[in-house]
């Protein structure tokens, strides 16, 4: 890292990590990265690319490689400067899943069964939930749904557990993730509290930070569901990437009101997104915004916001073209960041080791 500040006092940690799985979103842009670039002058930062998650719904074995180089290309072309932070795949740094079976043992199974996200897959995979879910939030596995349970791989269940060892691998003072996230951040905090009881102080606990505008940003065709990457509607999500005509396509056909007033309110969960999406990359705030548009129609807020999105996303599309052809350079910042990972993970994995009492390896 060529940063003058190194020499002075450490700097706080930060520690966050996307799925390599293809194309960043606009959610993943407002909620995530773009706030990420914000954080590189006042800390350490170190951003993964986290492909030992991503087997957990396996992709095949040429596309997840791809995704990871296409990953790391879009992280740097929205900003995140190679030189100012340590940006790595998770599979280059050993210590990741060597923590998390040592968190796995510190995790009753209930715990992870009532995870929302978890839950959330098993429904997906052809569950429903309420009849699969007891009491005790315990998923049952009817008989029905036996061919489904065959494709929950444990790596679903303990993906959380894995997740809580990426941040305390790096003794991260403060973790920037969407409201998805906040979940799985608490289990982190519980096992690091956990561990930090049963041997003696080892773990920061770490702190979420989520931001106040973006941090959920909707899906543009049911705005009652969180966009995602993997959404089968063709309109639903925005990608970074995407070119003018697409965005002016999901944006024209995203689904509002039969109102016709521009407010954000629960009852109007489409406009609401829609004006937190321009609130997000106009820096204007929503109550402003509703301003603006008082007296507008929905056509109005619609093109404004095709303008504004369009106008944000060029230059990270231009750069994107640039990053991806050259496959060497995206290496090169693999390589380096894994090596800077690497160096903070020993120190941590060595200590945790030592406090389980795993006998320390001598050499001749
Ligand atoms: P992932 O890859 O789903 O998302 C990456 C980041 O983007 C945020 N995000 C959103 N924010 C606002 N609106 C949305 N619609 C939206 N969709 C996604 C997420 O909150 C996240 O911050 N489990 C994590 C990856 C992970 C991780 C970690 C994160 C693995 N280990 C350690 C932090 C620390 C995930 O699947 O993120």
């Amino acid at each position: 890292m060529k940063d003058n500040d190194s020499l002075s006092k450490p700097k706080p940690v930060i520690l966050t990590c996307a799925q390599p799985t293809g194309m960043l979103t606009i959610g993943n842009y407002l909620g995530a990265v773009r706030n990420w670039a914000d954080m590189l002058q006042r800390h350490e930062c170190y951003f993964g690319i986290v492909d030992l998650h991503a087997i957990t719904t396996p992709p095949q074995p040429a596309v997840l490689r791809q995704n990871v180089f296409q990953c790391v290309a879009q992280y740097v072309a929205c900003g995140l400067d190679p030189d100012k932070c340590h940006q790595f795949a998770q599979s280059h740094v050993v210590g990741h899943t060597e923590l998390a079976w040592v968190l796995t043992c510190l995790t009753p199974v209930g715990e992870l069964q009532r995870m929302t996200q978890f839950k959330d897959k098993v429904a997906k995979l052809g569950f429903k939930t309420a009849e699969t879910e007891s009491t005790d939030g315990e998923i049952k596995f009817s008989h029905e749904g036996a061919r489904a349970q065959a494709s929950i791989n444990a790596g679903l269940l303990c993906y959380p557990v894995l997740m809580a060892a990426d941040i305390l691998l790096y003794n991260a003072d403060l973790v920037p993730v969407g409201e998805d996230q906040r979940q799985h951040l608490e289990l982190c905090r519980d096992l690091a509290q956990r561990f930090n009881h049963q041997y003696s102080k080892t773990f920061v606990i770490p702190e979420p930070y989520v931001p106040k505008t973006g941090s959920r940003i909707m899906s543009l065709a049911d705005p009652t569901r969180k966009m995602s990457k993997s959404d089968d509607h063709h309109r639903a999500t925005l990608f970074i990437l995407d070119e003018p005509d697409q965005i002016r396509k999901k944006i024209a056909s995203a689904v509002t009101d039969s109102e016709s007033e521009i407010r954000a309110n629960s009852d109007k969960p489409g406009i609401s997104n829609l004006l937190i999406i321009h609130s997000g990359l106009s820096g204007r705030p929503v109550p402003e915004l509703e301003d603006h548009f008082s007296g507008k129609g929905y056509g109005e807020l619609k093109s404004e916001l095709t303008e504004l999105v369009s106008e944000t996303l060029a230059p990270i599309r231009t750069r994107y073209q640039e990053l991806i052809a050259d496959r060497e350079y995206l290496k090169s910042i693999l390589s380096r960041g894994a090596e800077a990972a690497q160096k903070r993970a020993n120190k941590n994995l060595s200590k945790v080791y030592r406090k389980v009492g795993f006998p320390e390896r001598t050499r001749k």
